[in-house]
């Protein structure tokens, strides 16, 4: 999944370095440091609400990531709680991807 959603800009590796990465406007971070950024703690919360988006922005507003808390929505669940859970799971799996590729 990070594979097919995430390299275009973050790059193969997490890096910040993908094919899209020069042509945006900002600094597109580098996933394998976020822990370090943090004192060495994964904060496993804080990115998954980074990663949902739905949250973030209208207070700090993350310009350029797609709001992926909306972008898994699936319209086609039978009802809202359920395409809720859905993307939520995949987001869930994304942080803990995420989290495996934290370097010190
Ligand atoms: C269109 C380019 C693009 C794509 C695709 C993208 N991102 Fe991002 N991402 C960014 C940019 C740029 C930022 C920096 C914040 C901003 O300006 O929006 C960011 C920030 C982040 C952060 C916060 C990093 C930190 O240091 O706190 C996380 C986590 C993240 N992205 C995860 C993902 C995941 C997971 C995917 C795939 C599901 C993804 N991104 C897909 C461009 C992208």
């Amino acid at each position: 999944m990070y594979g097919r959603l995430c390299t275009s800009c973050h790059g193969v590796g997490g890096r910040g370095n993908g094919p899209m990465a020069p042509m945006l406007k900002v600094e597109v971070p580098d996933l394998t440091g976020i822990a370090q950024r943090h004192g060495g703690e994964f904060p496993a919360e804080q990115v998954r609400r980074t990663i949902d988006g739905r949250f973030e922005r209208p207070a700090h507003g993350l310009p350029y990531m797609p709001v992926w808390g909306w972008k898994f929505y699936d319209a086609e669940a039978s009802n809202d709680a359920e395409a809720r859970a859905l993307a939520d799971s995949l987001i869930d799996r994304l942080v803990v991807y995420l989290g495996s590729i934290q370097e010190d």
